[in-house]
């Protein structure tokens, strides 16, 4: 049997308690990682614990906004599992869906402190230990096509992922002399409670409309897909990529919708 891909390597996940989080803690876990979920949602992160295992992931409250709420849940994870090898800083909200004509400025400020400020705070932490202790570690962001291209998600969001992979590029031009490694993922629309709140739709409504609108026909986005592509850049098997944006979207991003329609 091969080895597990992420063997007695610690990690945090953001965002863990529900979507792409909790599939990516689930499949860490499952290969071999000992996992901080973090998240605002404590019931539901506490059952996604004994969902997977509590002997290998444990639950830690963290708003992402609070800086040293951020700072503790990395002391936390050091303390009970003795490193911190990956931090994947997941956590992230949609905002509101207004035109750029009404944008609420609050709602603006809100979607950046969650999406580009607490992401922040998480890379700053975590890449304060690993250097403090001289672990060449992998730093993992979720994005969204929405980095990619204009008009694929509300402004507020559209504006703070793409802030977010300038936060990538920017960590992983002085991190690199560390030997940490700082990516992000760029999903395409996947059923969760985000995207399900954004349009106030269930989930087989939104997977409907991401297939509507897919470049890649026959096949539908879940969070295990997204999951995987973490896996990768969390792995050994990413060992020399750094500062890149995993787009994990079909194509989507990349080709002329108007023009494909006529062929
Ligand atoms: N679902 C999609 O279509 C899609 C596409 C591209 C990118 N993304 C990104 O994926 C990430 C995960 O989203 P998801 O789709 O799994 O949604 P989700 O709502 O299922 O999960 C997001 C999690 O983040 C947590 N969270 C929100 N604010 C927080 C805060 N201040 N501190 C800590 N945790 C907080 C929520 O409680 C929730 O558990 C987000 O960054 C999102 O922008 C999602």
């Amino acid at each position: 049997m091969s080895k597990p891909r992420l063997e007695g390597k610690v990690a945090i996940v953001t965002g863990g308690a529900s979507g792409i989080g909790e599939a990516a803690a689930r499949l860490f876990v499952n290969n071999g990682a000992f996992v901080v979920i973090a998240d605002i949602q404590d019931e539901l992160g506490h059952r996604v614990v004994d969902s997977i295992d509590p002997a290998k992931c444990c639950y830690r409250h963290c708003d992402v906004r609070d800086e040293k709420q951020v700072q503790e849940m990395v002391d936390h994870a050091i303390e009970k599992y003795g490193s911190l090898d990956i931090m994947f800083s997941n956590a992230g909200i949609v905002g509101s869906l207004t035109g750029i004509l009404k944008l609420d400025l609050g709602d603006l400020d809100n979607t950046m402190a969650i999406n580009v400020r607490g992401v922040a705070a998480t890379v700053k932490h975590a890449a304060r230990a690993m250097v403090a202790r001289q672990i060449r570690g992998s730093i993992i962001c979720t994005a969204s096509v929405a980095a990619c291209i204009g008009g694929s998600g509300p402004h507020a969001y559209t504006i703070s992922k793409h802030a977010l992979v300038g936060l990538v590029r920017s960590s992983a031009s002085e991190l690199g002399k560390h030997g940490i490694r700082v990516n992000c993922i760029s999903p395409f629309g996947v059923a969760t409670p985000l995207t399900c709140q954004l349009g106030n739709l269930d989930p087989s409504e939104v997977e409907a409309n991401c297939c509507a609108m897919s470049n890649l026909k026959g096949t539908v986005l879940k969070p295990q897909n997204v999951a995987e592509a973490a896996l990768f850049l969390a792995s050994d098997e990413s060992s020399f990529i750094s500062g890149h944006n995993l787009v994990v979207d079909g194509g989507y991003s990349v080709v002329s919708h108007a023009f494909s329609s006529f062929q």
